[in-house]
């Protein structure tokens, strides 16, 4: 799978073990947060649709995305529900709250950083799923293994979205949500979501 290796690349860290671990073990949990993901990240491409409504090019891709992303949504209710995963509200984790925060306040910085986050985003998506994958069963690992393709595509449009409407090189921007992005997928965390870190040890022991 060649297009991994951009996605790799631009990470700081793989997943760690630790939450692979936990992840495979907690697969209702798992599922219903990554049933919110592909909501938010529609919910997301759509603020932004609407936000900037005078970006040729992001209206064209963003539509697309934010499509896409609500399929995505509906196809991992449906896995749950032939599994007998009842739906449930699960307070979201500290990934994007944890990213956004740094996000600048002005134009066109504020939009630079939310495509950065974008691409970071999908494409820690895209890493963990290719990661988890081969640990799980057939249905989902041929799930997985579809939707990190896609993952992959938007992480490319983000970028690419990215360069187009920076006054500047977005190469320090990127290597500062780099780190941001890396502390909060290696440090431990008290929940388990799909962009979680692994457990803290007090919620090993939980
Ligand atoms: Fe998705
Ligand atoms: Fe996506």
């Amino acid at each position: 799978m060649e297009f991994l290796q951009p996605v790799r690349d631009f990470l700081a860290c793989a997943t760690p073990a630790a939450w692979l671990d936990a992840a495979v073990q907690d697969l209702p949990t798992l599922l219903q947060d990554h049933a919110n993901c592909e909501k938010k990240a529609a919910g997301t491409a759509m603020n932004l649709l609407f936000r900037y409504n005078d970006n040729d090019r992001l209206q064209t891709e963003l539509a697309q995305l934010a499509r896409e992303e609500l399929l995505h949504y509906e196809q991992v209710r449906e896995l749950m529900a032939k599994r007998g995963i009842a739906y449930r509200a699960l307070p979201a984790g500290r990934y994007a709250t944890g990213l956004r925060q740094h996000v600048r306040t002005s134009e066109p910085g504020r939009l630079v950083d939310l495509m950065i986050i974008g691409a970071f985003v999908e494409a820690r998506s895209c890493e963990r799923f290719s990661a988890i994958a081969p640990r799980l069963d057939d249905e989902l690992k041929r799930y997985y293994t579809f939707l990190l393709r896609s993952e992959a595509r938007h992480f490319q449009h983000y970028l690419g979205l990215a360069e187009q409407y920076a006054n500047e090189p977005i190469a320090p921007r990127v290597a500062f949500f780099r780190e941001v992005e890396r502390e909060l997928i290696e440090a431990p965390d008290d929940m388990l979501r799909f962009h979680s870190g692994p457990p803290a040890p007090a919620s090993v022991a939980a």
